[in-house]
């Protein structure tokens, strides 16, 4: 049988499913006490028979300017319109709103990277005043206006969220481009945006350096040029008010130091616009599998009801609390449960400029300490670097999360565990959050108060979340099959972008043809949201994700999440990271290799080898041996902290490399190389 055919004769349904359920743990009772949900009638609120009005509940959370006509408008799937008629305004919903009760209360803290500087706390008052200045300025100065879009490449500074809320004011629309992206991939949302103002900064701190980032806007400048869009004003922040950090010139009549011209615009208020709640509130750009990156296109009123409604009842966020979502604004996750969402219900939410494990993997202990933080929320990858080099310091440092999130990939049961056992100090409940970019907000996810958390699993879904998990034929998988699948969205929820970016063709095809029957069916019923990931749902219907579908290998016909191989390898316990990649081989299609890298103390040597594969072997089966363990100095990762397969699976498969000057640390590239 050749490789291709193979391959294609296996179909998803038969990804293999090795994972073993893990015991539950219990929420204490000191935190089910004071939850936001303490009863499961909300599951009998937002059953699917009361669809779609059941989402009034997170309308009803926000404040409008002019109700709403109908809760949904479906007559066009998959296009939905969530809130009809209705006029709202984002910023007056995470602003001007608090201003009565809250106005001396802290919005955001803002902590710099380097320790010597001391921590900021902006008021709400505070907040309202910048927001408003800056707005004006926008208005004025860039002369922008609702519907008009900006690309705003910025670094973690408080100025982040107040130049967002300042186009959410005047409903331009904010596309936020992650400030570790280069210069030329902040042009091609630039372009692709049509974007005439980008909104930078000069420099920020990454890993003890102040990194000159206007250099980065010059070069976005020129290449979006290059491909026929002008870019007709740089605003620029500075990192230190009054003190130009970065090393190129300002070019005149086209960059602008926004400290020195806010000045005029001091004092000024702008009126927040009333906003359709269908109108769009921000892009934000996700790469697919192919092609060009798309912008997801998120709306006003069901965007911001949905984050709200989630950040009440998932994150159990009130308004005193403090609350560090240790990501960046750059991601939804930032956009979502750092502004928007924690905003809405006027808590505090912690800004922090840098590097987790900077100088010390006790950084984010000391921050949690000094602030106060009680609900605390990070990727599994930060987690795991943290339990790598500093697995007893959360001990050492008198902080108490009543509850911590983890998102972005899944989890292993093992470092659950110790998230649990050491950063949650055994009282914190934990949420395994499952969304996307696309999706606006959480999809599973237990509910902190009333469900027992399952290692490693995401949990059921969200309140009036439906979801569904189809074969290759699109037969639904039933609870407890044991088989894994294709997970799917069977309803519209308010979360949801509205649309790609200028490409409805697109997103229909992405995100729905995969199992509609009938593209001219006006029933939503027929158009279930396909998401991409594998998954398995338990008998207790615990979903538990098993990674993107592209992330299987086809290990001669037998096919393996990398995430349940990685898992096994994290039991050894000298390994610190793992990340799986598939290898051509001649004979069995595929072979894994593992990446491992070790935690601080040990030496590589060919007895931790021999674990590792044992592990794979022992905890999966013969078929999942590696056919080479690469125990690395480190691995490449992206300066999110994602480690880059991508990278990996090149040096693994002797293929080029491609572009390296994203990652956090290229020099490792070649020591791994090295290593073949
Ligand atoms: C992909 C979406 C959602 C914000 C951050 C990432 C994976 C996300 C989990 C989780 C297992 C997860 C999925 C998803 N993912 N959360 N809790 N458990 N996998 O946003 O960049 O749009 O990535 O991240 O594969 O499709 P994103």
């Amino acid at each position: 049988m050749d490789k291709k055919k193979s391959e294609e004769e296996v179909s998803e349904s038969q990804i293999a499913v090795h994972w073993k359920e893990e015991d539950y743990f219990k929420p204490v009772p000191e935190f089910t006490a004071q939850a936001n949900v303490r009863d499961d009638k909300i599951f009998e609120r937002f059953d699917i028979k009361n669809f779609p009005d059941c989402y009034k509940e997170y309308a009803d959370m926000l404040d409008w300017y002019k109700s709403y006509d109908r809760i949904l408008d479906s007559s066009n799937p998959p296009f939905y319109k969530w809130y009809v008629g209705g006029k709202l305004n984002a910023c007056y919903n995470c602003v001007d709103r608090h201003l009565p009760k809250y106005k001396n209360k802290t919005a955001l803290h803002f902590v710099p990277e380097p320790e010597d500087e001391p921590i900021q706390h902006m008021t709400f008052q505070e907040l309202y005043v910048k927001v408003n200045e800056f707005a004006a300025l926008l208005r004025d100065f860039c002369g922008l206006k609702a519907g008009d879009t900006v690309t705003l490449h910025m670094p973690m500074i408080p100025e982040l969220p107040i130049v967002m809320l300042a186009c959410a004011r005047l409903g331009v629309i904010h596309s936020q481009v992650f400030s570790g992206f280069s210069g030329k991939a902040c042009a091609d949302r630039v372009v692709d945006a049509r974007s005439k103002v980008l909104i930078t900064a000069d420099a920020y701190y990454r890993g003890g350096t102040l990194i000159d980032h206007k250099e980065k806007a010059d070069i976005a400048y020129d290449e979006a040029l290059k491909e026929g869009q002008k870019i007709e004003k740089i605003l620029i922040w500075e990192r230190y008010p009054g003190k130009y950090s970065a090393k190129t010139p300002l070019v005149e009549g086209r960059d602008f130091i926004v400290n020195d011209i806010i000045k005029n615009y001091y004092h000024r208020t702008v009126e927040p616009e009333q906003l359709p709640a269908d109108g769009t509130l921000f892009l934000m750009y996700t790469s697919g599998t192919t092609g060009k990156p798309k912008g997801a296109q998120h709306s006003i009123g069901g965007y911001l009801a949905y984050v709200t409604g989630t950040s009440k009842y998932i994150q159990d966020l009130k308004p005193e609390d403090v609350y560090w979502c240790m990501a960046d604004i750059g991601w939804i996750t930032g956009h979502s449960y750092i502004v928007y969402g924690p905003l809405a219900l006027a808590a505090s939410t912690v800004i922090y400029e840098g590097v987790p494990t900077y100088p010390d993997a006790a950084r984010p202990w000391r921050v949690a300490e000094e602030l106060a933080v009680n609900i605390f929320h990070t990727s599994p990858t930060a987690i795991r670097a943290l339990r790598r080099v500093g697995p007893d310091l959360p001990q050492k440092y008198n902080f108490k999360f009543k509850h911590m999130t983890t998102v972005g990939e899944p989890i292993e049961p093992e470092v659950w565990r110790w998230y649990y056992n050491s950063v949650g100090k055994k009282e914190a409940s934990i949420v395994d959050t499952w969304w996307q970019t696309e999706t606006g907000g959480f999809l599973c996810s237990t509910i902190p108060g009333i469900h027992n958390m399952k290692p490693g699993s995401a949990g059921p879904a969200a309140p009036g979340i439906y979801p569904v998990i189809f074969d290759e034929e699109g037969n639904p998988l039933p609870k407890g099959s044991g088989k894994a699948g294709n997970i799917c969205i069977r309803n519209p929820w308010p979360g949801r972008m509205l649309t790609i970016w200028g490409d409805d063709e697109r997103f229909v095809r992405q995100y729905y043809q995969r199992y509609n029957k009938d593209p001219k069916s006006k029933n939503w019923e027929d158009w279930p949201y396909f998401a991409g990931d594998g998954a398995v749902e338990a008998p207790d219907g615990y979903y538990r994700i098993l990674g993107r579908i592209d992330d299987v290998i086809n290990v001669a016909g037998h096919r393996l999440g990398t995430k349940e191989l990685e898992s096994a390898a994290l039991m050894v316990v000298e390994i610190g990271e793992a990340a799986v990649v598939p290898v051509a081989d001649p004979i069995k299609g595929k072979v894994p290799h593992i990446f491992v890298s070790l935690k601080p103390g040990y030496e590589a040597n060919a007895e931790i080898e021999k674990k590792v594969t044992n592990a794979l072997a022992n905890e999966i089966g013969p078929i999942a041996k590696p056919g080479k363990v690469w125990i690395v100095p480190d691995m490449p990762k992206t300066r999110s902290g994602k480690i880059m397969r991508r990278v990996l699976s090149a040096i693994a498969n002797k293929q080029d490399v491609g572009d390296i000057t994203t990652l956090a640390n290229p020099q490792v590239v070649e020591e791994i190389q090295k290593m073949s």
